[in-house]
């Protein structure tokens, strides 16, 4: 696992969006996933940046999202369904057809939880997937004792999740429970993961996911399992890292390195 330590949330932005440049610079057509909430804003706006310079083109690249809550309709404001297309698409040249945001509202979740799986494999698999991290350690909206197999499915929300995301609505009693969320093994399937943390509240976390045990208690830390895994954190979400002066040292000889 890569750990890239930057100074600032805007530099982590920077460092995320290179990340992706990179893949679609490679691959025009590349799979997207897709993180919502606080953290990836910055990597949006900064592909976004970039797309508007010219230098990014998303007309064959597809996208999958990790996850939606379940209940809310697609034009709720907190949607991530509202979250992606006011933050990102809507401002990209991505056809519609090619984005895939689980459904918050289906009357089958099973059979749509495997269409979601099915669609992922039929695109050929998620070539980068955008990660954040909850203060629980989940990655997308598995929680503390999801199996680290897991597929797409309907999951229930830690107190400490509806805690921290209370902030995105007018009332704690308007989160909703559950959620429709990849699995971590389906995040397991990509070729390329990048995990992004900003804040000193994330810190803890952060240090569990990268140098704690594997742990379906942490379901960060099943990135430790992935062979392409980039945690790009800024300073305080890097404050409870024991082997930071370790990162640093890899980061800054890696311009150096045998490339072949
Ligand atoms: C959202 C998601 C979640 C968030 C996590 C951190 O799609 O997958 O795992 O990444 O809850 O959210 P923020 O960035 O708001 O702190």
């Amino acid at each position: 696992m890569e750990v890239i330590v930057q100074k600032t949330p805007a530099d982590m932005s920077r460092a995320a969006a290179r990340e992706v440049a990179n893949v679609l610079n490679a691959k025009p057509n590349a799979v997207l996933g897709m993180a919502t909430g606080s953290t990836p804003l910055g990597l949006y706006q900064e592909l976004v940046r970039l797309h508007k310079r010219g230098e990014l083109d998303f007309s064959h690249v597809t996208t999958f999202n990790l996850d939606e809550y379940v209940g809310l309709p697609i034009t709720h404001p907190q949607s991530y369904h509202q979250f992606m297309h006011e933050n990102f698409f809507r401002h990209i040249n991505i056809p519609p057809q090619n984005i895939h945001i689980p459904s918050g509202t289906t009357n089958n979740y099973p059979a749509f939880c495997a269409w979601y799986e099915q669609r992922i494999r039929d695109a050929g698999g998620i070539d980068l997937q955008i990660l954040g991290i909850g203060s629980d350690g989940h990655i997308a909206f598995n929680e503390p004792g999801s199996s680290l197999s897991s597929r797409t499915r309907l999951k229930t929300l830690s107190k400490q999740t509806i805690d921290d995301n209370a902030r995105f609505f007018e009332r704690r009693d308007d989160v909703p429970v559950y959620a429709i969320t990849m699995g971590v093994g389906t995040i397991l399937d990509a070729r390329r993961l990048v995990l992004v943390a900003s804040g000193k509240g994330k810190a803890k976390a952060i240090a569990q996911a990268v140098e704690g045990p594997v742990t379906s208690m942490v379901t960060a830390s099943a990135i430790q399992m992935h062979r392409e895994a980039t945690v790009i954190v800024d300073d305080a979400a890097a404050a409870g890292l024991e082997m930071r002066d370790y990162y640093e040292f890899i980061y800054a000889a890696k311009p150096s390195a045998p490339k072949s």
